[in-house]
């Protein structure tokens, strides 16, 4: 969810770095930092929000001869955006730059502590560059201190680390998160995405887990659990546009194919062995609070629409939802056990931002769940768990609703802790579903190709209805959202059981019913109910475990027990549908017409 880079070599380092941190920004923006060892000299600058904040006040500096550089732009998981939480981290006489999460950084932090070892920020990086140090400090030399480091690591890393211990020397480690090594001549390079490195380095080595090293005097040393390993580099793509896409066709695809990553970033740390844990949220919280009312705009009003049936079915608790620009003007009666619930992708929705306000200004207590740290719609909630989605380019929302719902169903599973809501049992099984729907979103290929196969069928017709039951309502609502956003085809969200009550009436072979019929939740009614759809001559695509032979149409699904495991397996058919129509139609998937990808106005 961060952005780093590296150079080893003689050039001005200052602007290598800077720029590098430029092309990552899109991928975390709200703190920024660097530092640089050249001629037995140690610098660093570090600045809260955008970059130009960092060139700005690193607008002097200049770095001569050879020398060891590191830089950082970051998306905050632990600790506010603040400086002291900016990377580089510094010790006494390192620092380190590192993306992904340490999971057991507090009972390293608790053994350092103790060794008198003084911590400057609430990060879990920090700990790394005190563990070198200490290592250091009892005599080791500088590369087994970091070999030891990385042994007592656990959780996902990319890491950089410079020491005055070995000068001209970069040490960097992978573990689940991104890292390449790029060279031109003897200068080394690193970043956590080749776009930091195209145009200045010419060929790279794109590191495997569990492999470090370190560079020094313009070469590579590369490790592994076995020993020295050897590496072969392959050149550099030239196109930066297609880097950032990571080879994908747009910025969308990208992201629905990240879906199954970033729901494991959204659960690290937080999706225990036997609980859930929100460190974010102050003890006691919740107290006083006896009804939830969730407010949000499109994509993020069916995240709480599917909240809600989580939060009353898990937690017990009441909770309504609401589309912000009909609160905001409805003259709403609020109480103060009521708990406000914003979701917002951005944090900046002015109608989600402004109903915020209202809520606050009745006296209740906030809550958002937030993709953007530091975002208007944060700053204003007395509390905000972040979805760590990343940044989201594509205009139509696709891992940004991902991570809502998860966090959405976390949050209905921590409220049930409280008093014991659940029975040991079905909280157990709640959290094995959990554990299993990274993989639930893997995008196989054979049913991405049968769905673009599919989708050729469906660039006309008057109009399409996805309909579902239960969760799969607020979910038919958003696949049919996705599919009018960016094939500008008719497209609605129906409650399956409602479409007798008129809407039916639509129903011929040029009306496409889009028909999630999941195995475990209330298979027999939506079978009935698209069977009524059938018999009045709808063309149906089914998509269900179960074939459906009334289907014209159908795109199988894993049998699972839990409906969640359902819901998101069936998002991200509605997800590559909508893809695929909109690809076929030849518009512009990531930036559809007519649309913003932050509405800051009402
Ligand atoms: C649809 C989409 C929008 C947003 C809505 C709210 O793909 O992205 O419907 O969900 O504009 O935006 P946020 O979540 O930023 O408050």
């Amino acid at each position: 969810m961060c952005g780093i880079v590296g150079y080893l070599g003689p050039k001005e380092k200052k602007n290598i770095l800077l720029d590098g941190l430029q092309e990552l920004e899109y991928r975390g923006y709200d703190s920024a930092g660097i530092a640089v060892i050249s001629q037995g000299k140690l610098q660093h600058f570090k600045a809260v929000g955008k970059l130009e904040n960092l060139r700005e006040k690193a607008r002097d500096f200049r770095s001569e001869g050879l020398g060891a550089a590191i830089g950082h732009t970051r998306w905050a998981t632990h600790g506010k955006p603040t400086e002291l939480n900016a990377h580089p981290h510094v010790g006494a006489f390192s620092y380190v730059v590192h993306n992904g999460i340490i999971e057991n950084y507090q009972e390293l932090k608790k053994e350092l502590e103790a060794q008198g070892v003084r911590f400057l920020s609430q990060t879990d990086t920090e700990t790394i560059v005190h563990l070198f140090e200490a290592f250091i400090n009892k005599g080791m030399e500088p590369f087994e201190a970091f070999r030891q480091t990385i042994a007592r690591l656990e959780g996902a890393y990319a890491i950089l680390l410079i020491s005055e211990a070995a000068p001209e020397t970069i040490f960097f480690a992978k573990n689940g998160s991104p890292l390449l090594i790029a060279f031109d001549g003897d200068e080394v390079y690193f970043a956590s995405s080749d776009t930091a490195v195209i145009g200045k380095a010419k060929e790279a080595y794109y590191l495997e887990d569990g492999e470090y090293g370190f560079a020094s005097a313009g070469e590579v040393r590369l490790f592994d659990r076995d020993g020295p390993k050897a590496f072969s580099t392959q050149p550099l793509p030239s196109d930066k546009a297609m880097a950032q896409k990571d080879g994908y066709r747009f910025f969308m695809e990208k992201e629905i194919y990240e879906q199954s990553s970033v729901i494991g970033d959204t659960m690290l740390g937080r999706v225990l062995d036997e609980t859930i844990e929100f460190e974010e949220l102050p003890a006691r919280f919740f107290e006083g609070i006896s009804r939830i009312k969730i407010c949000a705009c499109g994509t993020s009003y069916h995240a709480g629409l599917t909240g809600s049936y989580l939060l009353e079915r898990l937690a017990k608790v009441p909770c309504d939802v609401e589309i912000a620009s009909e609160f905001r003007y409805k003259e709403p009666l609020l109480s103060t056990d009521t708990l406000f619930i914003t979701i917002s992708q951005s944090g900046e929705t002015a109608d989600t931002l402004e109903a915020l306000k209202m809520a606050k200004r009745a006296g209740l207590k906030s809550l958002t769940i937030c993709n953007v740290d530091n975002s208007s719609i944060v700053r204003e909630s007395d509390a905000a768990i972040l979805t760590r989605a990343g940044i989201e380019k594509g205009v139509a929302s696709t891992k940004a609703f991902a991570t809502q719902v998860m966090v959405l169903w976390m949050l209905s599973l921590y409220l049930s802790q409280r008093d014991d809501k659940l029975d040991r049992d079905r909280r157990r099984r709640e959290l094995d579903a959990m554990r299993r729907t990274p993989k639930a979103l893997v995008v196989e290929e054979k049913l991405h190709e049968r769905i673009h196969r599919l989708s050729k069928r469906y660039l006309h017709g008057h109009g399409f209805f996805f309909i579902g039951r239960d969760i799969f309502f607020p979910l038919a609502l958003e696949g049919a959202l996705k599919l009018k956003e960016i094939s500008y085809l008719h497209a609605e969200g129906y409650p399956a059981g409602e479409m007798k009550h008129g809407p039916i009436a639509l129903a011929d072979a040029e009306l496409f019913t889009i028909a999630l019929m999941p195995r475990s939740l209330l298979y027999d009614k939506i079978k009935s109910n698209v069977e009524e759809l059938s018999a009045r001559d709808a063309t149906i695509l089914a998509i269900s475990p179960e074939p459906f032979e009334l289907a014209d149409d159908f795109i199988g699904t894993q049998h699972s027990e839990h409906s969640m495991l359902e819901f998101f397996e069936m998002m991200v058919v509605t997800q590559l549908l909508a893809l695929e129509i909109s690809i076929r139609l030849g518009n512009d998937v990531d930036m559809p017409r007519n649309l913003a990808k932050s509405v800051t106005v009402e």
